[in-house]
């Protein structure tokens, strides 16, 4: 690790500052060191990962990929960051990949379909339980002490209570909340016993595209109901199907808790300032803290795209709760974590202007 005032002209160091909310340079002396730390993003081909990748970059962090473009894209790469293409399953290649001298792994790389996770479960205990595995012993035999890593919302299961807060008991409904769950409960243990500190961060949903619009590779295969909404505004597919009109929730449709990818973006960036600076390890909820039915999604998305959106009520799908919200407060208290993007609208209209890009409407 060096400090950023070794890299930065007086220029770029203002702009750090303004981020980090420092105040404007008055004395050189006064700057606001920010230390530079060397990051391997593993999945940072992907959707969320691609956004973590910049992030870390605009903060002026060396950043490697690495990446097996199972679900990523090429074009999610940054011409300031170094790329591996290589699989967490092949241990060699982490292995090797590993000793790059990086200072924080950032692991986003996973299968992540919760239905797929039923009916495939070798494929999940391969990808998001061994590769993981490898991943941790290739951080250890490289000395590498900080591991943020992608939990999911997936490791609590039916909500007994509301906001889920990281006190709500674990009893993951799918085996891709299991192999979460599973990955923190090893990352504790790595924590006893080889000192490697770690965040992992409970997403909820995950949602949005880059706030400047500079990530332009659409999600793979999306199920999550904003793409699909998108795909219907795009022509791609001929109606929304929306499962339940009967919750009880004030519209009847079913509530989630929406969080921008910037947002996680930023919340990589502070749970490794927390980690590396106070050597200790946390599970964190990331949420937005706001419920939002698909129906007020629809909705907004008819109107900031200006297209019909047919929609069809189909019935219930079981095992879908009324609502899901988030309690953020740990990520407030610890992190200084709070979402800022994840406002019904941004959430719409960046997913728009990206598909809007990408499908020429
Ligand atoms: N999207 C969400 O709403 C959400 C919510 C909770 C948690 N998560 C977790 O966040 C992480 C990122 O999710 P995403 O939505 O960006 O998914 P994504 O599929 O877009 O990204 C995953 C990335 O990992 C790469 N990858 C997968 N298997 C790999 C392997 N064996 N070797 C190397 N690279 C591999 C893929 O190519 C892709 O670039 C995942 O761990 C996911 O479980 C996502």
């Amino acid at each position: 690790m060096y400090l950023k005032v070794i890299l930065y002209d007086w220029g770029e160091i203002f702009n750090v500052r303004q981020e980090q909310g420092c105040p404007g340079i008055v004395d050189p002396l006064s700057i606001c060191y920010h230390q530079i730390m060397n990051i391997l993003i593993i999945g940072g081909a992907g959707y969320i990962g691609s956004h973590v990748a910049r992030e870390f970059l605009d903060a002026g962090h060396r950043v490697t990929v690495f990446d097996n473009f199972s679900s990523g894209l090429r074009q999610n790469l940054f011409a300031e960051a170094a790329f591996i293409h290589g699989d967490i399953q092949d241990y060699t290649a982490l292995g090797r990949a590993a000793r790059g001298g990086f200072d924080a792994i950032v692991h986003l790389a996973a299968a992540k379909a919760a239905g797929e996770s039923m009916l495939k479960p070798e494929k999940y205990s391969a990808n998001n339980i061994s590769g993981t595995i490898n991943i941790l012993n290739a951080a250890a035999e490289a000395g590498i002490k900080n591991i943020i890593f992608s939990s999911s919302a997936a490791v609590y299961g039916e909500p007994v209570y509301l906001p889920i807060d990281e006190n709500h008991p674990c009893n993951p409904e799918n085996y891709y909340g299991f192999t979460k769950l599973e990955i923190e409960r090893i990352l504790g243990w790595y924590d006893k016993l080889k000192g490697m500190h770690f965040a992992a961060l409970r997403y909820f949903n995950a949602a949005g595209y880059d706030v400047k619009g500079r990530i332009s590779g659409l999600e793979q295969n999306p199920a999550n109901l904003i793409p699909v909404i998108m795909e219907a505004a795009c022509g791609l597919r001929p109606e929304l199907q929306i499962f339940g009109s009967d919750y009880d929730t004030p519209d009847g449709t079913c509530i989630r808790d929406y969080v921008h990818v910037s947002d996680l973006a930023r919340g990589h960036a502070a749970a490794l300032d927390y980690i590396s600076k106070n050597g200790k390890s946390l599970s964190v909820n990331l949420g937005s803290e706001t419920g939002l039915s698909v129906l007020e999604m629809v909705e907004a998305a008819r109107k900031i795209s200006g297209k019909p959106i047919p929609a069809k009520i189909v019935g219930r799908r079981p095992g879908d709760p009324a609502k899901l919200t988030a309690s953020s407060k740990l990520a407030h208290e610890l992190l200084g974590w709070t979402a800022e993007y994840s406002g019904l609208e941004s959430l719409i209209e960046t997913t728009w202007d990206a598909y809007r890009k990408h499908f020429g409407k």
